[in-house]
């Protein structure tokens, strides 16, 4: 696939990004030069997933830096505060975000000291590391996940989790991906995702450039083909794992996991240990972002729901862990109990 969801121009120091609102109808990147608007293309979703998000703001930081003429390192400093604080209220359910901010900080702390064009350099390579590792990461949980597929296997995926969330080759699609690399014969029912149709507008789009088969449906009818006997796992990205397992995910994730439940259908959550949040006890203390009633009411331009009414538009549900087969990070496939399994993960 030749789009890149994010990426540095070296030449011009700026963070380019593909608007992933315009999709799949255009292409069409949009170039940054400050933390404040990085921050606004987070929340306004030109850029979305989990470790996508986690790398844009990474790049906002550098961005800023780069811009930012000044020889003083203190000055430099406060322009590195304000960034980070700037981007840290861009969006609050996903934890990649402040893993992110936070591995930058802690670089910068350890090796504070130096000048300006020290600084600015030590955050730039900082933010190519966390984009570079990404992507090694998301090939190892492909791999990790292929004692779970099975040949002919049809999977089920919900919102979108590839290329495009990422910054390169994805998480749940990402495990799509290799196992179609490894001539799984792997087919996909796609979610649509309602409000905002990562899955038919996103998914689709990255499926068909791949030549991996895949079906659209509605976010409803996952119970219709399940009955069916025609889903043998689920498979769904993650922006918060818990220590207790329980797993923030695109709205509709906890909907799919009760019906696979119900269907003894396996359930599986992808993504990187940065996903994972040992200092959050359980989902119930997981920030869940509500977003603007217009995603639900109008679809693209067109307005589909009476003018004053109440809307609800959660942005994420949370997935209790007793509903969730396995996690799959590039670490290793973690299992019941959470609690303990997590944590053996960092040890
Ligand atoms: O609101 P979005 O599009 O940012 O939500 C994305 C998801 O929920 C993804 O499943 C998650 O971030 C994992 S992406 C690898």
């Amino acid at each position: 696939m030749d789009y890149k969801s994010i990426e540095w121009v070296a030449k011009t120091q700026v963070v380019r990004m593909l608007d992933q609102r315009l999709l799949p109808g255009e292409v069409k990147y949009v170039e940054y030069t400050e933390a404040a608007t990085v921050a606004g293309a987070i929340t306004d979703m030109v850029i979305r997933g989990a470790p996508a998000i986690g790398a844009a703001a990474a790049y906002g930081l550098a961005v800023e830096l780069c811009h930012n003429e000044s020889d003083d390192p203190a000055t430099l400093s406060a322009a590195y505060r304000a960034a980070d604080d700037v981007l840290r209220r861009s969006r609050p359910t996903a934890v990649n975000l402040f893993w992110a901010l936070d591995r930058m900080q802690d670089i910068v702390d350890k090796k504070a000291g130096g000048t300006a064009r020290e600084f600015r350099a030590l955050v730039l390579s900082a933010a190519h590391e966390i984009a570079r590792q990404d992507v090694e990461v998301n090939r190892q949980i492909g791999l990790n996940a292929l004692e779970l597929v099975p040949e002919n296997a049809r999977a089920i995926h919900h919102c979108n989790t590839g290329g495009l969330a990422t910054v390169a080759y994805g998480t749940a699609l990402g495990v799509i991906r290799t196992a179609h690399e490894q001539g799984r014969n792997i087919s996909v029912l796609v979610d649509e995702t309602r409000p905002r149709l990562q899955g038919a507008r996103l998914t689709c789009w990255e499926l068909q450039q791949l030549a991996i088969p895949h079906k659209l449906i509605v976010d409803g009818a996952s119970g219709f083909y399940m009955k069916r006997g025609e889903v043998d796992f689920c498979v769904v990205g993650c922006d918060r794992i818990a220590a207790n397992g329980d797993t923030a995910n695109k709205i509709g994730t906890y909907n799919l996991a009760l019906v696979a439940h119900a269907h003894h259908v396996p359930f599986y959550v992808c993504g990187p240990t940065s996903t994972v949040d040992l200092s959050t006890p359980d989902g119930e203390d997981i920030d869940i972002e509500q977003r603007t009633a217009s995603e639900v009411t109008c679809v693209g331009k067109e307005r589909i729901a009476p003018e004053g009414i109440d809307v609800g538009n959660p942005a994420f549900d949370v997935t209790p862990a007793e509903y969730i087969t396995a996690i799959i990070t590039e670490r290793g496939i973690v299992r019941q109990p959470y609690k303990e399994n997590l944590r053996r993960l960092f040890a």
